[in-house]
């Protein structure tokens, strides 16, 4: 039998090569040997956007046609809509007597996110709402309605990651076994920075999407930042600072032969930047034509989706009905 993995993203843009690196292209490899669950996560994504649905609701198919542009197969992998599984919502109800307030407070990556949120939910932790709060409660239900042993994220995620073993433990312990344990899953390249060499993020426009056009793409690169101490052409240069050689490490096979031309000023920025603009494009165009079909034949992602999560429901409701009967809910039958 194979391992069960689930993971998910939330539908709040089109996916870049952040989240490729980082997990999608991990993914891809891990649905040869795995009984692989992918979620669109549109009810994590009402957590922080809340006012603002129409957002959420586009993006499920733009993430949807991301993973099936990346590689994630239908036929092997199921792909569900999170918040068509009104399980998970039940879960999440049922664990979060096993969750306390100041443990949530204390995870690192609701922290970090409710800082980068001051504009919703203002300078404290005062003005967090309960849905963010608990939305680590909400992901330990995502992962075991499917009884997820394996779950492929980002360094990100591992908090959350680790309050799901929590609640699966206190879980076992007072209703009886009944939840797997699951284990995280790192990918290598687990930190991709932006082009300005800060995290990459939307917000500060220094990504580059899956579906980025050459010129998108060609703008992206010629702005990126390079090792500032290098002033002329003919200057060696450090490549380990270079953001235009951190994505050459990731798109160009003959890395060996920039690192080493950097290092002995045998390369100009703008030439080496050229270089990795078709490097880019070579990389992404069998993902984009792939793509570009899917967006041809919205049917067919529609019935991906729906077949993906009338499988899922049908999981999501047998560990449910495990879970109320070892909690002594379950009244007839
Ligand atoms: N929190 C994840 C993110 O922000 C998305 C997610 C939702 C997820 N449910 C999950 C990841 C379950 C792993 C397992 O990217």
């Amino acid at each position: 039998m194979k391992k069960r993995i689930l993971s998910g993203m939330r539908p709040t843009g089109k996916l870049h090569l952040g989240h490729y690196f980082g997990a999608l292209e991990n993914w891809v490899k891990l649905q040869e040997d795995y009984d692989c669950f992918f979620e669109i996560a549109d009810v994590q994504a009402l957590t922080d956007n809340y006012d603002n649905p129409a957002k959420v609701r586009e993006n499920v198919r733009e993430v949807t046609m991301d993973y099936l542009a990346a590689g994630i197969d239908p036929k092997r992998a199921t792909i569900f809509i999170q918040s068509m599984i009104p399980e998970i919502a039940e879960l999440t109800v049922f664990y979060s007597n096993l969750v306390t307030v100041s443990r949530l407070y204390r995870n690192p990556t609701v922290k970090t996110e409710a800082k980068q949120k001051k504009a919703l939910f203002g300078q404290d932790a005062e003005g967090i709402t309960y849905g963010f709060l608990g939305y680590p409660v909400s992901q330990a239900a995502d992962i075991t309605a499917f009884k997820g042993e394996v779950i492929p994220v980002g360094e990100d995620q591992l908090p959350l990651i680790e309050q799901c073993r929590e609640i699966v433990r206190k879980f076992n312990h007072i209703y009886g076994d009944t939840l797997v344990e699951p284990e995280a899953l790192l990918s290598e390249n687990t930190r991709i920075k932006g082009l300005d060499g800060n995290k990459m993020s939307k917000s500060l426009n220094n990504a580059i999407y899956l579906s980025d056009n050459e010129e998108a793409i060609t703008k992206k690169i010629m702005g990126a930042v390079t090792d500032p101490s290098k002033l002329k052409k003919d200057d060696p240069a450090n490549p380990e600072v270079c953001m235009v050689y951190s994505y050459q490490k990731l798109v160009n096979p003959e890395i060996d032969k920039v690192c080493s031309e950097c290092k002995a000023g045998k390369r100009g920025c703008v030439g080496c930047k050229r270089e990795l603009i078709q490097c880019m494009l070579d990389y992404l165009k069998p993902i984009q034509e792939k793509r570009k079909y899917y967006e041809e034949h919205p049917e067919i992602v529609d019935q991906i989706l729906k077949e993906g999560t009338e499988k899922a429901r049908k999981e999501a409701a047998h560990v449910t009905n495990e879970v109320k009967d070892h909690m002594l809910i379950h009244y007839f039958e």
